[in-house]
């Protein structure tokens, strides 16, 4: 059984949208062994967002290294009506899985299904989108993540959106207390602090992390600077 204690604890979740893909195994190992424990996965569809990235079958091929190593799997699901697709991303072993609140036209459905298969259930809102839509599905019961964009999705390496501060402090207090907030988009060693100060307590990170030279040593670098010891 995976540790889904994760996604409501303070961490910082590698997005492997910026690691080297001909070595994603030992990318994933390097950054668990500097003590990360959710590994952020964003998939694509070039509809919701234009690029493609991947599908289940990267999920399912992580899954066994990531569990062993006491880690968690986040799947960020940039696509048009994710309810039919939840069910393979539970089957390739994803611990939480996260649609868009713009993707689906059934967001309680869609997150009641994603608690059935097992996972957490997160939804996300892009830059434009009010924090107000997900305090619904909050109050029904059935979301356990609420992930606030700070870039618009769909590419990584982009520079935060300032107003993203002031959002997060915001769904923060709309959000009853056990739901995890996340943040995705533009973190770094020089936002995590704020991000994390304005509610956040999982800060998704790629290229700060997997661009970085040593991505154990930037990983470290970021999860001191959010959570100074
Ligand atoms: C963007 C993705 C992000 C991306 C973040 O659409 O959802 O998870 O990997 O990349 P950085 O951390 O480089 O902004
Ligand atoms: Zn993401």
């Amino acid at each position: 059984m995976s540790d889904t204690h994760q996604f409501q604890a303070n961490n910082v979740a590698p997005s492997i949208l910026a690691a080297d893909f001909t070595r994603l195994g030992a990318q994933v190992a390097e950054v668990m062994d500097a003590g990360a424990r959710v590994i952020h996965v964003d998939v694509m569809d070039g509809h919701f967002v234009p690029p493609i990235t991947f599908g289940p079958n990267i999920v399912a091929a992580l899954a066994d290294q990531v569990h062993s190593a006491g880690g968690v799997l986040d799947v960020h699901l940039m696509i048009e009506r994710p309810e039919r697709h939840v069910e393979d991303f539970v089957k390739a072993g994803a611990d939480g899985i996260t649609v868009h609140v713009e993707a689906t036209q059934h967001l309680h459905y869609t997150l009641d299904v994603i608690r059935q298969g097992g996972a957490s259930a997160g939804a996300a809102i892009c830059p434009a989108t009010a924090v107000s839509v997900l305090a619904d599905v909050a109050a029904a019961g059935v979301l356990d993540l609420a992930l606030c964009m700070s870039v618009n999705p769909g590419w990584g390496n982009q520079s935060l959106i300032p107003h993203s501060f002031a959002k997060l402090q915001v769904l923060r207090a709309a959000m009853p207390a056990g739901i995890a907030v996340e943040v995705d988009g533009g973190v770094n060693e020089q936002s995590a602090r704020t991000v994390a100060e304005s509610g956040a307590n999982l800060l998704v990170a790629g290229s700060a992390v997997f661009g970085a030279a040593d991505p154990a040593a930037a990983f470290a670098a970021v999860t001191v600077a959010a959570w100074p010891t």
